[in-house]
């Protein structure tokens, strides 16, 4: 294994859903003053997916382009992070695998540990690659946030996947080691296995979150990692855009740096463009904040990114990137603006409909509504089976 070889992200893409609830309907059916949504917790909408999307589907399409660019060849290992899975038993993974026609000489698994899973799943591609630089993984963060009608959570949904490419010599951005770990065993949000909706103590978990960045942080700095002052940004794990700004101002405070809110700006405010618009996508959601700071900064090239990943349960990791040299050439703005621009907005019943749709459980034919304009769609239940289609 070689200490000094480049191994980062190669290539990022993401992909989201058919519908988006503008927090202005949701406000104007509870009542609630549009400023606590759109100030207070900083969304503006919300993703919705259509009666045929699930983690799969998005998973799916934010993967393909990775796939349309660089191949599957040198793809070895699919690893798919998703707290809202479809199965027990079987890998999502595979699901996608077999919608992208991946090699059958191809590892695939599912990682869970709430919103946590898909930077365990980075660090696991990041020590394969290094095992044998001429492999390539495919980490698919998916996920569908969920909480019940009318709770203080519900604003806070939404639903994306998000695509990496781990490679050696990687064109985007250079993992570093090492990283900061923290993990505590705390009820701040969960779901158990019969239940559809998360549940979560909101003050605790914001508590929670907290925590997990002294927490993180301070090993961090144990282990020998960079001067808090040394960071150009900050990229965190944001269940809504507001969070991000708490978690860094209590960084900075910790750190007995300047928390002012110009420095907090220039430090997170380039990262929360696409999570304002698509709500809480777990897995996903520090890497739509990625996406949006390599899109939307100044050029970063050669600047070390400081990275924060929190699950509930709860299990956090700072970690830090460098931007490498050329990155820009590499982004898919484009695609990424039209992800989201393309969603049809969703009225309040129609919103309410979807929420509270769930398919068939005794194992009958059902054939899945066509709604979804995305590129695959869950078409049919049969036998206790899901039945994934290209549109
Ligand atoms: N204008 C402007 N701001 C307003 C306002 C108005 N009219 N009304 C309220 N606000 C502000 C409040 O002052 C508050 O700001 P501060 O946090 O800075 O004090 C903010 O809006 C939210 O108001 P409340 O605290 O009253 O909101 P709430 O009690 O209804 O719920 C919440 C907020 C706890 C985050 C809730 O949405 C929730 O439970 N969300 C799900 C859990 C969650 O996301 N937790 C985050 C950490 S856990 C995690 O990160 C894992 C994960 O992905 C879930």
């Amino acid at each position: 294994m070689a200490a000094d070889l480049a191994v980062g992200i190669h290539d990022l893409s993401f992909a989201t859903t058919e519908f988006v609830l503008p927090h202005t309907t949701l406000a104007a059916h509870n009542g609630t003053d549009i400023g606590k949504y759109h100030r207070g917790i900083g969304l503006r909408s919300m993703s919705v997916p259509a009666a045929d999307e699930d983690i799969v589907t998005m998973g799916a399409a934010a993967a393909a382009p990775i796939v349309a660019r660089h191949g599957s060849e040198a793809i070895r290992t699919v690893v798919l992070a998703t707290e809202s899975s479809v199965d027990q038993s079987k890998s999502a993974g595979i699901y996608v695998h077999s919608l992208l026609g991946l090699p059958a000489a191809t590892r695939v698994v599912e990682l869970k540990q709430a919103c946590y899973g898909a930077t365990a799943a980075l660090q696991f591609a990041t020590g394969l690659v290094h095992r044998d630089p001429s492999q390539r993984v495919l980490v698919i963060a998916s996920d569908v946030s969920k909480y019940e009608l009318d709770s203080p959570g519900e604003p806070t949904q939404g639903a994306a996947a998000a695509a990496m490419l781990v490679s050696a010599d990687p064109a985007l951005l250079r993992i570093e080691e090492p990283s900061g770990l923290f993990t505590a065993d705390i009820m701040d949000f969960w779901r158990p296995n019969y239940l559809p909706t998360a549940l979560v103590d909101g003050e605790e978990s914001i508590a929670a979150y907290l925590q997990a960045v002294e927490g993180a942080w301070k090993d961090y700095t144990e282990q020998g990692g960079r001067a808090l002052g040394e960071f150009r940004a900050f990229c965190y794990h944001q269940p809504f855009p507001k969070m991000a700004y708490k978690a860094h101002r209590h960084l900075l405070r910790n750190g007995g740096q300047d928390s002012d809110e110009s420095r907090v700006v220039h430090d997170i405010g380039d990262t929360t463009a696409y999570n304002n618009v698509v709500g809480n996508s777990y897995t996903a959601a520090m890497y739509l904040g990625l996406a949006s700071l390599l899109e939307n900064a100044d050029d970063l090239t050669g600047q070390p990114i400081g990275m924060f990943s929190y699950g509930s349960g709860s299990v956090a990791e700072f970690f830090a990137g460098t931007v490498v040299p050329g990155y820009r050439a590499h982004l898919r703005t484009a695609a990424h603006q039209k992800a989201v621009a393309r969603r049809r907005p969703v009225d309040y019943a129609g919103y309410r409909d979807l929420h509270e749709l769930s398919l068939p459980e005794d194992g009958s034919d059902h054939t899945v509504a066509t709604q979804t304009s995305g590129p695959y769609r869950l078409a049919a239940l049969s036998g206790h089976k899901r039945i994934y289609q290209p549109r």
